[in-house]
């Protein structure tokens, strides 16, 4: 089993992450990991790997492309003009960025900036699964096509999907334009925006849904422990 997978056999995704301390020291591990690792040939130009950035309970996860300059120099994601946007992005809707978690498909820069390989988005890719395995968010942002090619392989380009949410599983996606794109583009920009205002909805409504399990499993609990009460009140007469 990898890590923050439900044991075989579960059917309900635990409504809560693999929250408190034991949670966070696996993240912490796992982006230890990352910063060791030298399995694809981008370790040997980067000044750091970047792993992520955000709490083991953030109900929402975003996911970029790579590091750029900045983060390389820093170990941090989306530290630059494009991070400076989705922090404003977020803070539109009322979210704190430091209440999200934030990686990239991959963890190394790659020179200048090129596109990701895909050599290297397949030699990253255990990282980011166990990431998302690991907070169970409510919901994971998708930023830009490289992200949805690595997560939502198969589905129709970006332009046409942007804004809208997709199932897989337990997980819930929303694809949105890269904030790098929207820079410079104000008919883009737009778009990103509105998309964002639509993303609030959606986390209002999977909180909600999380909420009714939890109670659904509390009540059942109840039950199941009245029976076992009852059973045992039975067997001492
Ligand atoms: N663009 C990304 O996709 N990721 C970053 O971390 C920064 C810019």
């Amino acid at each position: 089993m990898s890590l923050g997978q439900s044991p075989p056999g579960s059917t309900a995704p635990p409504p809560v992450p693999a929250a408190g301390a034991a949670g966070a020291e696996a993240l912490l591990a796992l982006h230890r990991c990352i910063e060791g690792c030298t399995v694809c040939p981008l370790h040997a130009t980067r000044t750091r790997a970047v792993p992520g950035d955000g709490p083991v309970t953030a109900r929402i996860m975003a996911v970029g492309e790579a590091p750029g300059e900045n983060e390389d120099r820093t170990g941090r994601p989306f530290v630059g003009a494009a991070g400076q946007l989705l922090t404003r992005l977020l803070q539109s809707i009322g979210l704190d960025r430091q209440d999200i978690y934030i990686c990239n498909v991959l963890k190394c820069r790659p020179p200048g900036n090129r596109d990701p390989e895909p050599a290297e988005v397949s030699a990253c890719a255990h990282f980011l699964d166990e990431q998302a395995a690991l907070i169970r968010p409510d919901v994971i942002l998708l930023l830009g096509r490289h992200a949805v090619g690595r997560l939502l392989p198969g589905m129709p380009g970006i332009s046409r999907i942007h804004g809208q949410r997709v199932r897989r599983g337990d997980r819930l996606y929303v694809p949105l334009f890269h904030p790098a794109a929207a820079l410079y583009n104000a008919s883009l920009l737009r778009t990103l925006e509105e998309d964002m205002q639509r993303v609030r909805g959606y986390l209002d409504e999977a909180q909600a849904e999380r909420e009714r399990l939890q109670r659904e499993q509390a009540e059942e609990a109840a039950r199941a422990a009245a029976v076992r009460a009852a059973d045992e009140q039975l067997t001492l007469f």
